[in-house]
């Protein structure tokens, strides 16, 4: 199996290179599934303010849906939402993109931004893009 270390390395690094080169990229993170429950997601490597929801069940929140229902989700507007948790009240629009491999969730990418409606089709294509990337990787090696 692909060494977890690589794993969280690769992951850091799209954190960092996201976080830098994208302006309404506020908080980017990835949480993983807990291989031991397989119904709850933990916190991975981000880069942004630190978050109290370091253990999120699937069907909470936006990232606990997108991980029960394997497809992305993009939030224009948080203050709409009802299942959602709030890591900061200056998070206006979130965009949720789940890593799927040999049809079970291994984990997702999270991203929260500061601006309203600052997810569009380019943003999505290109996250979802980044995630498939992931998962081909961890594929190839496991
Ligand atoms: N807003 C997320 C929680 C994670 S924080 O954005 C880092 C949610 O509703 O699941």
């Amino acid at each position: 199996a692909l060494a977890h270390e690589e794993l969280e390395k690769t992951m850091e690094q799209v954190c960092r290179i996201l976080y830098e080169n994208v302006p309404h990229y506020n908080w980017v993170g990835f949480y993983l599934t807990d291989p031991s429950k397989r119904d709850e997601l933990v916190l991975g490597p981000f880069v942004g303010e630190p978050t109290e929801h370091v253990r999120i069940p699937f069907g909470r929140g936006i990232c606990g849906q997108a991980a029960e229902r394997r497809v992305t989700f993009v939030v224009q507007d948080v203050s709409k939402e009802t299942n959602y948790l709030s890591c900061s009240p200056k998070v206006e629009s979130e965009i949720v993109v789940p890593i799927v491999v040999n049809g079970e969730v291994l984990g997702e990418l999270d991203i929260d931004s500061h601006v309203l409606n600052s997810f569009d089709e380019n943003d999505r294509n290109f996250l979802e893009r980044i995630c498939e990337k992931i998962s081909q990787k961890v594929r190839m090696k496991g």
